[in-house]
């Protein structure tokens, strides 16, 4: 028998979201249903509301979520009922062929519950990233579920689900910024603050933040940035430059994701650095470089899906590392707010008054 619960839902491009009635089916063959404890707004769920990453409306949206495994569906041996866990958008299979490569963090088909959840009238929804977390219950694959410690609260431990994830990440995996060296993050959200903290774990000595909002870099200084650049009124390529004995820095992490921004990141690194994009560019994005440029400047350019993290490995350390205060997940939350006020969270999250608004459920 499927569970009735309440559920944030998009219907239509930019249309804004509501809460509606979501039938969520008893788990099947190797899928789990988790009650969801916490969920905090990422941009990306914007993006899915602005059609942005796809047409595959009715979303059922959320995705950065921790909760309580509710049931489990046959064969699941690797969760339990009870268990608390982080749920993840990477469970991987083990058979493509970058997990067989060893790459497991470019696995390229990742599980999802085969089953849908539906509207009341039996419409299918679209879960963003495979997960629906805006909801009392979702339905998910078990590999989806990452048990973690259940000391830390889920406002915290839900983030590690995606933006905290993807901006450490970027910096500590994609990036592997190593100690001493120079990182600039442009854009200052949930991400980017992400980043500074990873790039701080990491122990880079100088790092930059940009933003064109003096409050997002007032709180990027708290997660560490050592120098912060308002790229609206002043040149963040020539500031950085400055920051840096003239030469860039080391690792530049565009976590907007424009190409004017990717721009500024590409020139204001030095020769040989790294330039990570994990901000999510729309679909009509172009980007126009010299090539003389890529080619002169050497380096790497990579992307960074959801910080090239192994969930299995990476959140039970981020949790432990929060647990001993020395990874600061709890700044992140700037807000707790109820299911009905997620169209205002994008709000807030579009004027730049918040770093997560976190669902509590
Ligand atoms: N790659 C991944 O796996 C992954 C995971 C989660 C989120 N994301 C993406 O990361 C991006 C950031 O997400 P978020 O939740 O932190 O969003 P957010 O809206 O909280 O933060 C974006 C920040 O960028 C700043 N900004 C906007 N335009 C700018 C510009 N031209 N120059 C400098 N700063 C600018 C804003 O002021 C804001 O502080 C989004 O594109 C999101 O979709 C990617
Ligand atoms: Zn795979
Ligand atoms: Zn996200």
């Amino acid at each position: 028998m499927a569970y009735e619960v309440r559920g944030v839902v998009a219907r239509g491009k930019g249309a804004p979201v509501g809460v509606e009635t979501i039938l969520v089916p008893d788990p099947g063959p190797g899928e789990a249903v988790v009650d969801v404890a916490a969920c905090g707004v990422c941009h990306t769920d914007l993006h899915y509301r602005e059609g942005g990453i796809n047409d595959e409306f009715p979303f059922l949206l959320g995705h950065e979520a921790a909760g309580t495994v509710a049931a489990v569906g046959e064969g699941v041996t690797t969760v339990a009922v009870g268990d608390f866990v982080i749920l993840n958008w990477r469970a991987v299979c083990g058979q493509c062929r970058a997990c067989l490569k060893g790459q497991l963090q470019y696995c390229f088909n990742t599980h999802n519950a085969a089953q849908k959840m539906t509207l009341a009238d039996g419409t299918e929804l679209s879960p963003a990233l495979g997960i629906g977390a805006f909801a009392e219950k979702t339905l998910v694959h078990s590999g989806q579920c990452t048990k973690v410690n259940p000391a830390a609260p889920a406002t915290a431990a839900g983030l590690l689900g995606c933006g905290v994830m993807a901006g450490v990440g970027a910096a500590v995996n994609t990036g592997a910024v190593q100690r001493g060296e120079s990182v600039a993050v442009f854009g200052c959200g949930g991400v980017g603050d992400a980043a500074i903290a990873g790039a701080k774990l990491a122990g880079a000595t100088t790092i930059v933040a940009v933003d064109v909002d003096d409050r997002k870099l007032q709180w990027a200084r708290q997660f560490g940035a050592t120098h912060t650049v308002n790229s609206r009124s002043t040149d963040a390529v020539e500031a950085i430059k400055g920051f840096t004995n003239g030469f860039g820095v080391d690792v530049a992490i565009d976590a907007v994701g424009r190409p004017e921004v990717f721009e500024q990141a590409f020139y204001a690194r030095d020769l040989a650095g790294r330039v990570v994009l994990v901000g999510v560019p729309t679909l009509d994005m172009q980007l126009t470089l010299p090539m003389i440029e890529l080619f002169g400047r050497g380096g790497a350019l990579k992307s960074s899906w959801y910080g090239d993290c192994l969930p299995s490995r990476d959140f039970p350390m981020l949790v432990d590392l929060y647990l001993q205060g020395r990874f600061p997940l709890e700044d992140f939350v700037s807000e707790t707010i109820g299911l009905d006020d997620v169209e205002a969270a994008f709000e807030k999250m579009h004027k730049g008054e918040v770093l997560r608004s976190v669902v509590v459920l």
